[in-house]
């Protein structure tokens, strides 16, 4: 098959319904329909409704990419699909639409690992070489610093959190500030508004005598604690303040070990993916450190960071053009899987 290919990935691992289509590393088409007001009134994603949604949205999404990207379905080459990690009944709408779409048109399919193709949205639209990189990879789910030595076959998990990942600390601190889920949005946008040195939060694992042992490592439970006793102890404080100075916290707690992690490696690649990395404070320290650190920083464009398609046929159309065999009929999601097995 040609480096060409033109593969369509599907993402259907928590509340998105998303379909990408692209060819090589040309991104065609991007559609995402997301059940996420239906989960906002219970403040978290809802497995069950998440799962019906999918199966409302699927055959839409798919049909709207096909006419965004101008291909019919027998023009596909090839297709990808999230097996993991996720939530289970979630993933199997994808798979099932995915296998059963392969079946049909008689063409290979890729079961690719969710967290790899996070990374892998950073290859579309440009032609730069995307490994050796190091990687901070920050999403609902997910906080981890990697080191990709090939995107497709080889990603070690350098550091991780102990506790809660980036984006949940943001989703259960805009709950305690009573700001609307998904919190990342919400605190980013009430930190314009605030005062990041108001409050000095704890920054976790950052002392000479943790960084022995947690070097690369994170763990947010501590400043989600600081801020509720804050507001527990002075409800009046003012809200924007303290949005802004935890955005501050964890933003350069995520920057301190990034940046450390690409110098001690090394590799002077710094790529920042997942749906934290569409905040805008931290896109605007990460450009600020880098420049000064002389480190290369890539973070995809802000509406590839959160969960979609695009990113999950991009890690299918790199599969292809390694020459990676395709997966088995009979693709087995899993919610657990590790970033240690990229393509399934
Ligand atoms: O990657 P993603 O869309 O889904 C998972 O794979 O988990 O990430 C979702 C997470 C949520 O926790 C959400 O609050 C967070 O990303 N997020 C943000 C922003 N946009 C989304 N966090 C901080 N600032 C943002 N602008
Ligand atoms: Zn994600």
């Amino acid at each position: 098959m040609s480096t060409d290919a033109l593969v369509l990935g599907i993402e259907t691992s928590c509340d998105e319904t998303a379909v990408g289509i692209v060819r090589g590393r040309k991104l065609l088409a991007n559609v995402i329909s997301s059940s996420v007001e239906e989960h906002a009134r219970f403040g978290g994603v809802i497995p069950e409704i998440a799962s019906r949604a999918h199966l409302e949205a699927i055959q839409s999404v798919i049909k709207q990419a096909l006419s965004d990207a101008k291909v019919s379905l027998k023009d596909i080459d090839a297709l990808a699909v999230t097996a993991g990690p996720g939530l289970i009944g979630a993933l199997i709408v994808g798979t099932s639409a995915a296998e059963g779409l392969a079946l049909g048109l008689e063409k290979p399919l890729y079961g690719v690992n969710h967290l790899s193709a996070h990374i892998a949205v950073d290859s579309l639209d440009s032609d730069h070489k995307l490994d050796p990189a190091i990687a901070l990879l920050v999403s609902g789910g997910h906080s981890s610093i990697l080191q990709v030595n090939n995107l497709t076959s080889d990603v070690k998990t350098i550091g991780t959190t102990l506790d809660d990942a980036a984006g949940e600390a943001f989703d259960k601190v805009a709950r305690i500030l009573g700001l609307p889920f998904p919190g990342g949005p919400s605190i980013d946008k009430e930190s314009e508004n605030g005062d990041p040195t108001a409050i000095l939060f704890p920054r976790s694992f950052t002392l000479p005598k943790d960084t022995e042992k947690h070097q690369y490592d994170f763990s947010f439970s501590g400043v989600k604690t600081a801020v509720a006793r804050l507001m527990e102890a002075t409800p009046s404080q003012n809200r924007a303040d303290v949005a802004a100075s935890f955005q501050e916290a964890v933003v350069d707690v995520l920057l301190i070990k990034a940046l450390s992690a690409a110098k001690n490696s090394g590799i002077e690649h710094l790529i920042i993916a997942g749906g934290v990395a569409a905040n805008r404070r931290l896109r605007q320290l990460a450009q600020e450190r880098c420049e000064k650190a002389k480190i290369n920083l890539r973070i995809p464009p802000t509406k590839l960071c959160t969960d979609n398609g695009a990113m999950v046929a991009a890690l299918g159309s790199l599969a292809v053009s390694a020459g990676i065999a395709p997966s088995a009929v009979g693709i087995s999601a899993s919610s657990s899987s590790g970033i240690n097995k990229p393509i399934f």
